[in-house]
This record gives structure tokens, C-alpha cells and sequence, in this order.
């Protein structure tokens, strides 16, 4: 029955291969879709979801971490490997406290809210629109009779006590943003890098941000995680390089397999603009709840040096020792969180197509069309039925491939299930051995998106298989 299974497979794909060929919705999933797949296959789990869970606070799963530390990786090679002329540092999460005057976010990192003195909910009074009653769900806060308090501001930032005293004077915060830390490096990393401006310093992290509003999955969070390089330059030279690094970062999205008609640039109005920026473009995404943030790449001018020279009485001028001339430079910085990359990633991937069911019937199919080089799992070795030599050699197979390829074997339930589990989790490629395998040295490799499967031998494998990926870099325009 397995055998004849896989026979179906494989025939229906040699010969019919038009079958194969998704019919792809494009329908947009929805966030619960998201969310229930995510749980289901563990991508990101609820927070403490045992103690009934924490509100805007969410676990990344086995998959989940792999997906995000491919992400991160890719973007710290892009940022950092990839240029001579940026480099890397960590800084801590937690700062001297005047670094968050400095920085203008203890005057100003506000967002006003209100509280209702009819259900005792506080909502960010910019969002009534946008956010449910939690007495009256089907009605938006602006539409229910609540009665509301006027809008005040609330600061976002962690307040903690640094140190075994709880006094006033021992009072930090969380950092809101990795950049500052950087900012206030500046002078060290010239010092020991002998980097010349122009040039860039990169850090990943977590930020922390007491949001009013927290839902839309892992889009608002209040512990999250960025990826921020700030590139600093000549005064005369901002626009050149703010061009430059708008075009790179759009481009990195693009990379990872992205589709274009879901990615957009938009300046921010002039009323819109941060208290630091001189001018600043969102890089947004058609998530499910429509087009939002992604990324912010701003022209922060000279702002951030000049305000911790002011606060720090410490001279973070640049001196340019081929032209003697001494100024404050300016800073390109592209902005972007992890957790959102993670969403757009997924959601950009999801999609129901048709596949043949064991008895050759169609079905509807989930899959996640990641390109190889983000899948958590790259490749899924499978033996096509539980018997000793088919076991052996797919182990050894599965062995071989591990390390190039983050791989899984897999010898539960009939094959077809099999796939479709790895195609739930978006894994491109899957390496069946079957008995002709123990004949001819041969194996199949089945590809995700065209659900063709070719024959090779175990000795080319290694070949074919980057052969396979190579064409899946782009996943859509393969459809
Ligand atoms: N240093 C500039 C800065 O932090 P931002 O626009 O406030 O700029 C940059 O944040 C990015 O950080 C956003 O585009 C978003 O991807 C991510 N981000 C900000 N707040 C977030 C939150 N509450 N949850 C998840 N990601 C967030």
C-alpha cells in the first residue's frame, strides 16, 4: 500500500506533472491562521501559556528559533560581513539612566492614552478605531458607550531599580532601542577600529517598549528584538548615503524571497517625522492586517552625537586626519525588528494549494513556500517504509546532509503525510529512500513547490540538492 503510494507519487508527478503544479489562492492568510500554524507546528508559542498566559509576550518554538536565527544571520551578513566599513559591537540593555535623557526619551517617548471608567480597560487614545471593547467585542472602543478619561501621555519606557536599593536616585530603564549604546561607543570604536567615516556599527538585540496596545501576534510586543546600524558621514554627504542604504535594505528584503508587490517605501510626512530625524522612509508590508512597519531608515542628522555631547560634557567629534577638518557627523540609520521580519516571512510563505491525496484525489495543501536559505529545516530524509536496510541507509543518508543543511528524518506515518508535515513547516526538499535505492545507489528528491521529484544517485546528491535550492530562492516566481 506505502509502496504503491509512492509509486502513485512519483508517476503522477513524471507524468502529469501539470497536476502538480499548485493553483496557487494568493488569498492573504488571515492572523489566526498564522497563530494557530505557529502553535501547531511550533514556530512561537503563547507566553506562559501554563499560568494562563502574559499578555503581549510570546515564546519562539524549535522552528521558530531556527527561522529567527537564520534571519538574524543573514542580516548581520549583509550589514556587517558584507561591508568593510561596518562593524559590530553588543551593548548592554541596560545604561546610565542620562543616556534616556539624552536620547530625548524620558521628555518624549510618549503615547497618549485613555482609560475607561465604564469597563477600567486603558487604550492608546490614537487607536479607538482600532482596538475591540473587551466588555463588548463586537463593537471598537470608539463606538461603545464607555465613558472616557481625556487622553494623557504615557511613557513606554521599563522603569527598574539598578542595584539592591529601591530609591529614586537608582531608577533606569530597559532600553526602547539597541542604537544609543552605539551612539555612545562612537568614540571608542574610532579609537580601536581605525574606521574612517564613512563607515557603520551594527548591533542586534532585545528592546524593550511598555506598549499600550499589544496585539496582532508578534507584530507589537513588549519585549522584542531589533537589528540597527547606524552609518555615520560627511554632513555634506547624508543624501547620498541615506539613497544607498534605502535601496540596500529594501533589496535584503527582497533577498530572502520576499515578494515585491508586498513591500513598499513610504516617506514620512513632515508632522509624522521622530524629534531627531531629518527625513525618514518606512519600509512596510502588506501583513494581514494591512499595510505597516516593517523597518524605519531615517536621517538622524547630527542630533544623537551633539545631545550625548551635550549630556555627557565628552567631545564624540571626528577629526579627518587627511583634511584636518573636525566636525560632528551624521548618522543613516536603518532600523528593523526581528519579530516583524519573522511575521512578514511567514506570511509571505503561507499558502493553500492542491495536492494528490494518497488515493491520487486532490486536496488542499498548506505550505509554506520559504526560500531555502530562511526554511528552518532545508531537507527531510525519509525512509519509505520502517524496515532495517531502508532505515540504514537513509540515517546515513540523512547523516551525510546534516551540517551543509539543517535536516530531519523522519520515518512516521504513510509518505505522503510525511510530506505534507514538511510542507507545513516549509522544508524545500525531501530525500526518499525506497528499494530501488538498495538496488541502484539512487534516491528521489522531492521539491516542495513543483511537487516534481527526480531521481539521482546518492553519490551526485550533494550536487543536486543545491542544484534544487538554487531554484527555490525566489519561491513565487517559480509559480
Ligand atoms: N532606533 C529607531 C527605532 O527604534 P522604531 O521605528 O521605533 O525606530 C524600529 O523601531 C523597528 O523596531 C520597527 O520598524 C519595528 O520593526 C521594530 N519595533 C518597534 N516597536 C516594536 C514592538 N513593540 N514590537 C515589535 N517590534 C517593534
Amino acid at each position: 500500500m506505502i509502496i504503491n503510494e509512492h509509486i502513485l507519487i512519483i508517476a503522477l508527478a513524471l507524468k502529469k506533472k501539470d497536476i502538480f503544479m499548485s493553483e496557487q489562492s494568493n488569498s492573504q492568510p488571515t492572523l489566526n491562521d498564522i497563530v494557530s500554524l505557529c502553535k501547531r507546528r511550533g514556530f512561537v508559542f503563547p507566553s506562559s501559556e501554563i499560568y494562563g498566559g502574559f499578555a503581549a509576550s510570546w515564546d519562539y518554538g524549535p522552528l521558530g528559533v531556527e527561522l529567527k536565527n537564520n534571519v538574524k544571520r543573514l542580516w548581520w551578513q549583509d550589514t556587517v560581513t558584507d561591508n568593510e566599513n561596518v562593524v559590530g559591537m553588543d551593548g548592554a540593555v541596560t545604561t546610565h539612566p542620562r543616556v534616556w535623557e539624552a536620547s530625548g526619551h524620558v521628555e518624549g517617548f510618549h503615547d497618549p492614552m485613555v482609560d475607561c471608567k465604564t469597563c477600567g480597560h486603558r487604550f492608546r487614545a490614537d487607536k479607538l478605531e482600532e482596538e475591540r471593547c473587551p466588555k463588548k467585542p463586537s463593537k471598537f472602543v470608539c463606538e461603545c458607550d464607555g465613558e472616557l478619561t481625556e487622553p494623557r501621555d504615557f511613557n513606554l519606557m521599563f522603569k527598574l531599580h539598578w542595584g539592591p536599593i529601591e530609591d529614586p536616585k537608582n531608577i533606569t530603564y530597559l532600553r526602547p532601542e539597541t542604537c544609543q549604546t552605539i551612539f555612545i561607543n562612537f568614540k571608542n570604536v574610532v579609537t580601536v577600529t581605525r574606521q574612517r567615516v564613512p563607515f557603520g556599527i551594527a548591533q542586534m538585540g532585545k528592546s524593550f517598549r511598555n506598549e499600550i496596545t499589544t496585539k496582532s501576534f508578534i507584530f507589537r510586543q513588549r519585549e522584542f528584538e531589533q537589528m540597527e546600524m547606524e552609518f555615520f558621514v560627511h554632513p555634506t554627504e547624508g543624501d547620498k548615503w541615506f539613497e544607498f542604504w534605502l535601496d540596500r535594505r529594501r533589496n535584503w528584503y527582497e533577498s530572502l524571497g520576499v515578494r515585491k508587490d508586498n513591500l513598499r517605501m513610504r516617506q514620512h510626512e513632515g508632522d509624522e517625522l521622530a524629534h531627531y530625524a531629518k527625513d525618514c522612509y518606512d519600509v512596510e508590508y502588506k501583513f494581514p492586517m494591512g499595510w505597516q512597519e516593517l523597518e524605519g531608515i531615517a536621517n538622524r542628522g547630527d542630533f544623537d552625537l551633539k545631545r550625548h555631547m551635550e549630556y555627557s560634557k565628552k567631545d564624540l567629534s571626528y577629526r579627518d586626519d587627511a583634511t584636518g577638518e573636525k566636525y560632528v557627523p551624521w548618522v543613516i540609520e536603518s532600523s528593523a525588528g526581528v519579530d516583524r521580519t519573522i511575521l512578514v516571512l511567514l506570511s509571505d510563505a503561507y499558502d493553500l494549494d492542491k495536492a494528490p491525496n494518497d488515493k491520487g484525489v486532490m486536496e488542499e495543501r498548506l505550505v509554506l513556500r520559504f526560500s531555502p536559505k530562511v526554511a528552518p529545516v532545508n531537507l527531510a530524509v525519509f525512509p519509505l517504509m520502517k524496515k532495517p536496510p531502508l532505515i540504514e541507509m537513509a540515517r546515513k543518508i540523512e547523516a551525510d546532509l546534516r551540517g551543509p543543511y539543517r535536516t530531519m528524518y523522519d520515518e512516521t506515518g504513510n509518505i505522503g503525510k510525511r510530506y505534507r508535515r514538511q510542507d507545513e513547516i516549509g522544508t524545500p526538499l525531501c530525500v526518499t529512500v525506497d528499494f530501488d535505492s538498495l538496488e541502484d545507489n539512487t534516491v528521489t528528491i522531492r521539491n516542495r513547490d513543483s511537487m516534481g521529484q527526480i531521481r539521482v544517485s546518492v553519490d551526485q546528491l550533494h550536487q543536486a540538492v543545491a542544484d534544487q535550492m538554487k531554484t527555490m530562492e525566489k519561491p513565487w516566481d517559480q509559480k
